[in-house]
């Protein structure tokens, strides 16, 4: 191993320490602290605008910090620069624009950070093709993305993101607007991911049918941490507000209690 790999094995993957972050005139982080080991799988949780978003975007960049520090994989964020090792997907907008891609298209796009000099060679049509297998969509790869259901755009961005194999995985509400049975394929194919050691830092709007991988819950509101550690277990699919009812109810008696941690 080198001095590198050796350091890079003990570092948290991702580390923020006292992060602040202010978007317009509102103070929207308010020192968050959050660490993520490697082989974790670490839920961000929290009511909507409690800053979720806003922290993992953080990490990868996309929002200017004003106070604290991002670490990734042991290297301050200003200076990380190995991005083919993070797979991020983003919240799903509904807004449609530009000229629809293919589905190989859109998850191409996410190997050319392996890409030698932007050329997509044999093994990084391999990749796609694994990918888009992993997340059931190997026999929709030459059709338009507008094509699809939500659940399976949000399938399609997921293997996007795995199409580069990357050791961090980081994800925005990837069950949002998913029926069911992209669900339980996404559930599946991150299964997979965290079998192989990749480390996972996702946003939920509740655990679902990912409770089972999860290691340890942070839970935000207003912009701070209110609890980090064991996922609060009564947080189940009907634990919040607003949540979509696209699963049956097999018990109505068996509602799970509410804690108040995600309200
Ligand atoms: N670009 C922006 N400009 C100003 N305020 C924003 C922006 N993005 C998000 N916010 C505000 O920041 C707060 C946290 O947003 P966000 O991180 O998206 O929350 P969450 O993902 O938990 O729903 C919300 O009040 C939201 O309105
Ligand atoms: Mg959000």
């Amino acid at each position: 191993m080198s001095d590198e790999s050796v350091e890079s094995a003990v570092e948290p993957v991702i580390a923020l320490r006292g992060v602040r972050a202010e978007l317009g005139s509102r103070t929207v982080l308010r020192g968050i602290d959050l660490t993520v080991h490697r082989g974790e799988v670490v839920a961000v949780l929290g009511a909507n605008g409690s800053g979720k978003s806003t922290a993992i975007r953080s990490v990868i960049g996309q929002v200017p910090v004003s106070a604290g520090e991002i670490e990734i994989f042991g290297t301050p964020r200003g200076r990380f620069s190995d991005w083919k090792r993070v797979g991020y997907v983003p919240q799903r907008t509904t807004a449609a624009g530009g000229v629809p891609a293919t589905v190989t298209e859109v998850v191409a796009s996410g190997r050319l950070s392996r890409a030698r000099f932007g050329v997509l060679r044999k093994a990084d049509h391999e990749a796609i093709r694994r990918a888009l297998a992993l997340v059931g969509m190997a026999d929709r790869a030459k059709d338009s993305v507008n094509a699809l259901s939500g659940g399976q755009h949000q399938r399609v961005l997921i293997a996007r993101a795995l199409a580069s194999e990357p050791e961090l995985l980081i994800m925005d509400e990837p069950m949002a607007g998913v029926d069911l049975a992209s669900q339980e394929v996404l559930a599946e194919t991150l299964r997979e991911q965290v079998g192989k050691g990749t480390t996972v830092l996702l946003v939920l709007h509740e655990l679902g049918p990912l409770e089972p991988l999860i290691d340890r819950a942070v839970v935000l509101r207003d912009g701070c941490v209110l609890h980090d550690g064991p996922p609060p277990k009564a947080v189940g699919q009907h634990a919040l507000p607003g949540h979509d009812h696209v699963h049956p109810h097999a018990d109505p008696a068996a509602e799970p209690v509410r804690t108040g941690l995600l309200s």
